[in-house]
């Protein structure tokens, strides 16, 4: 049978403001009359003028602030934000940060409005996954590009109790808006730029490294993506680079490499973060390391099964011509690995300290967690998890 695109939905109501001094425009992105609770991390917005920024354009506003969202967001603590957002009376919040103040905003506009225990929002092991029918409308200001979850519909929140970090997703929790202002970007430590263009490149890779359909848009869409994170990921991770062009290239890039566009009638995998969560459960890795950590291994253990896509990368990301088809693999591997060094990622566990001990706790995670069936085609097996664990030692 010919191969052709898989059939789609793609629905994606975000309203993104990109450019210079864009949080200006929040006095007329949110309604007037709104009493809006500002989300935010461990205090960056604070130290660097942006929640002053946004407090500035909201006088008009009646405002409040919760401060204290973690990286890799905790269920306990957005909790206690939708307590405060109940008891002030609030109807909008408004998330500054980065993914993980996104994402716990998410949840808490998902968890306001729900009929029952938040907790069964979730699935996988900790809730009873129901599914979410309305949230409180928020909007975000982006302090670091990596994730996406500015502009996609969903969220990964983290459970102490049940050791677990688990995404859920509704058309509900995409934001009204997101202000992309690249200049932003200018405080982000080394290690925060790295992670940023990791995670993204990962995030195409996942939508993108599976088998070929015939999707001509979203392949080149993908490649294209690719090359331009690998030729500017060196530039941006050097913090005293404020080049404008530069970061407004690699925040773009990062929006756009997870609000789905790129996984719309073409297979997914979302392996190697599934693997990854479990890494940052065990330790506390930073999600894109985890990540890192763990490519590498899934491109060798899953050559076969990803072997077409695997060439296309080959010639059309990394430029290989010549070679058998296996060389050209192999060469791209090794390309790939050599970029992530470049920008001081690690690319095997021992760098994310798991020992070849830890492996059983997590292939014991990925089963409560219901990963026992994942990949493209639903064939990586808790084995073959276990495999990827230690070719990645
Ligand atoms: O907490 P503060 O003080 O704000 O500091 C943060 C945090 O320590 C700091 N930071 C953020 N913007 C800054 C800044 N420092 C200086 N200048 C700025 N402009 O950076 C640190 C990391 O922030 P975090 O938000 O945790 O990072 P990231 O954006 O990488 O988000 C990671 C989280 O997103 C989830 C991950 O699992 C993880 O929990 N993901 C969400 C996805 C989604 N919703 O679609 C998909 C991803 O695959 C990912 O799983
Ligand atoms: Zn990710």
């Amino acid at each position: 049978m010919e191969k052709a695109m898989l059939d789609f939905n793609y629905y994606n109501p975000v309203n993104i403001i990109f450019g210079k001094n864009k949080i200006n425009e929040l006095q007329t992105l949110i309604p007037d009359g709104k009493k809006v609770l500002i989300t935010y991390g461990g205090g960056s917005v604070k130290r660097f003028g942006t929640l002053d920024r946004v407090k500035e354009a909201l006088q008009h506003h009646i405002v409040g602030e919760f401060g204290g969202i973690e990286a890799n967001p905790t269920f306990e603590t957005c909790m206690e934000a939708v307590e405060q957002f109940k008891e002030g009376h609030y109807d909008y919040l408004l998330a500054v940060g980065g993914g993980s103040v996104i994402d716990g905003t998410k949840f808490i506009a998902a968890a306001i409005n729900f009929d029952g225990d938040p907790k069964d929002i979730f699935a996988q092991g900790v809730g009873k996954g129901l599914p979410v029918k309305s949230a409180v409308p928020f909007g975000t200001v982006l302090t670091l590009p990596a994730t996406g979850s500015e502009m996609n519909d969903g969220a990964v929140i983290n459970f102490n109790k049940e050791k677990a970090k688990i995404s859920f997703g509704s058309p509900y929790v995409f934001p009204k808006f997101s202000i992309l202002e690249p200049e932003l970007t200018y405080t982000l430590p080394k290690r925060q730029l790295a992670n940023g263009i990791t995670d993204s490149f990962i995030h195409i890779i996942e939508q993108y490294l599976t088998y070929p359909v015939n999707g001509k848009v979203q392949d080149e869409f993908a490649e294209g993506l690719l090359r331009i994170l690998i030729t500017i990921g060196p530039d941006v991770i050097d913090e005293d680079n404020h080049d404008y062009a530069l970061r407004a290239n690699y925040m773009w890039t990062a929006t756009l490499a997870l609000n789905r566009l790129l996984s719309r009638g073409v297979p997914g995998d979302w392996s190697t973060h599934a693997l990854g969560h479990e890494i940052t459960t065990l330790n506390q890795t930073d999600h894109a390391r985890s990540l890192s950590a763990i490519l590498p291994a899934v491109m060798v253990v899953r050559k076969l099964k990803k072997w077409d896509k695997l060439v296309q990368y080959a010639e059309n990301v990394w430029g290989i011509t010549e070679g058998s088809e296996e060389e050209k693999i192999d060469t791209a591997i090794l390309k790939t690995v050599a970029f992530l060094k470049s920008i001081d990622m690690p690319t095997n566990l021992s760098e994310v300290d798991v020992k070849e001990e830890d492996i059983d706790t997590l292939v014991k995670q990925l089963d409560i967690h219901g990963k026992e069936a994942i990949s493209e085609r639903g064939d990586q097996t808790l084995d073959v998890s276990r495999e990827i664990y230690r070719v990645a030692l």
